[in-house]
């Protein structure tokens, strides 16, 4: 078939040479973007007298049509077709006639897309936005559920200081929050407008770039028409922001798989959200956490991908570009999912207190609260911190704890010591006595915060 773009060749493309630079499997999903950036084309060629009314409501009725028709699944994709940006002006021309060539005047088909992409991650951010403040309201409950369940909190994987079950999940709300910002400031630089830019060098008709960028809702347009169609900054800000996203949701899943082998036993996944073994039937595998773990290296791979593209690309528009959707739409595709199982996996989970609470009992989680309460009676911090040492060390020997330890013991490392001791390095007070900004004492300021957080964001949704 003759192309659209058939001017100065003399004879026919190879067939595998269409195959190999097809895009139209792929930027197929773009097809509603397409079609709504062509309307205010249409609209803005009128608006500025490039068009007649009459032409322009022709155009965009047509299109309408055609939106209408993919939607309704009435109209197939033409595989022939090398892009949805051709395919749509290739089925309005068949229905319009002459007046549907008339549409890609003082346009190209690299501000298009450059548009198109921007419309598109515009909508996916705002939905991921979505799904991943779900996630955060679901954490917050858990959060302030077990805001007192006492629980080892490690370093090193060893076990340190005690902290809660709440205190931890709330770690992960505080990362899950920056992620929701990296999102927003993403979805802020993209908010510019590059069409109008054309093929790179803008255009001689009269054009009203402004005009078009409001009727597609941007607050403002690409300055430099060379940038606004070479720039996929916004693709890989997006995917930088997944890639941190992932990260966050691939650490906490990684903790889900400890905690629910039986080393740990800290929580029991829903069976909803586990799988069994085809050979032992006592396993339960928490193949979500470790899919959500395994995909983060896709959306890694997406990034990189999109940086090593774009990596020595001379300006302005080059094809190596068109690589850009399919890494924005697995990652898209990944994340959205990740977080579509994510979220209910964690509100079917069941922690296991009495668990917990018996493993932080073990590792002497208090040692540096028994240092602390020498040092609050005068001690040097570095010397308490050495008798603190060599009593844990005595309690190892004599396969003992030092809540335990008579006072005459503890009074041959230190005449400091006095019964008062023994309340404060109670597992209980020396969690509760973390009172501290960030503490797990003062978690319910954390759930606060983020619950206010959550607030604002539903008022600012219904505002909008
Ligand atoms: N399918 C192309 C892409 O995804 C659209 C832009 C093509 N422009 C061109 N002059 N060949 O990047």
């Amino acid at each position: 078939m003759a192309k659209m773009w058939a001017g100065r060749a003399e004879k026919e493309t190879a067939q595998i040479a269409d195959d190999f630079n097809s895009s139209l499997h792929f930027d197929c999903r773009m097809y509603r973007q397409d079609i709504t950036g062509s309307m205010a084309h249409a609209a803005m060629l009128s608006h500025c007298g490039i068009l007649t009314e009459q032409e322009a409501q022709t155009l965009v009725l047509g299109l309408a049509g055609i939106m209408a028709d993919l939607d309704e699944g009435k109209l197939a994709f033409d595989p022939a077709a090398e892009d949805i940006h051709m395919f749509v002006e290739q089925v309005l021309t068949e229905r319009l006639g002459d007046v549907g060539k008339k549409l890609h005047t003082a346009r190209s088909r690299n501000d298009q897309v450059a548009l198109d992409l921007r419309l598109y991650l515009r909508q996916e951010i705002a939905a991921i936005r979505g799904l991943v403040l779900a996630l955060l309201a679901v954490l917050t409950d858990k959060a302030e559920q077990y805001k007192d369940a006492i629980m080892p909190g490690y370093t090193h994987m060893q076990r340190a200081q005690g902290v809660t079950f709440g205190h931890h999940l709330m770690a992960y709300a505080m990362m899950l929050q920056r992620d929701v910002g990296r999102l927003d400031d993403t979805a802020g630089r993209m908010d510019v407008s590059p069409i109008g830019c054309c093929a790179l060098a803008g255009t001689t008709f009269p054009i009203d770039r402004v005009w078009e960028a409001q009727q597609l809702g941007f607050s403002s347009v690409a300055l430099n028409s060379m940038d606004g169609v070479s720039d996929r900054d916004f693709c890989v800000e997006f995917l930088s922001a997944c890639a941190v996203l992932m990260m966050h949701l691939s650490r906490f899943s990684e903790e889900l798989i400890l905690w629910s082998s039986w080393e740990f036993r800290f929580v029991e996944l829903d069976d909803g959200f586990t799988t069994g073994s085809s050979i032992m039937p006592q396993k339960k595998n928490p193949d979500m956490a470790e899919l959500c773990r395994g995909k983060t290296g896709r959306v890694y791979g997406d990034l990189m991908a999109l940086l090593t593209t774009l990596k020595g690309l001379p300006l302005a528009y080059n094809k190596d570009m068109q690589e850009d959707k399919e890494a924005v739409f697995d990652c898209v595709d990944t994340v959205k999912m990740c977080l579509q199982v994510f979220t209910p996996m964690i509100a079917t989970m069941k922690p296991c207190v009495e668990n917990m609470y018996k493993a932080a009992q073990k590792g002497f989680l208090n040692a540096t609260d028994l240092a602390d309460y020498l040092t609050k009676k005068g001690v040097p911090f570095r010397t308490a911190y050495k008798i603190s040492g060599q009593l844990v060390s005595w309690c190892i020997h004599h396969d003992t704890v030092l809540e335990a330890l008579p006072l005459e013991t503890l009074q041959q490392y230190s005449d400091v010591f006095d019964e008062d001791v023994y309340p404060a390095i109670t597992l209980e007070n020396c969690v509760a006595r973390r009172t501290s900004l960030g503490g797990p004492a003062s978690v319910e300021a954390q759930i606060a915060a983020v619950k206010d957080y959550l607030s604002q964001q539903q008022t600012e949704q219904k505002g909008e």
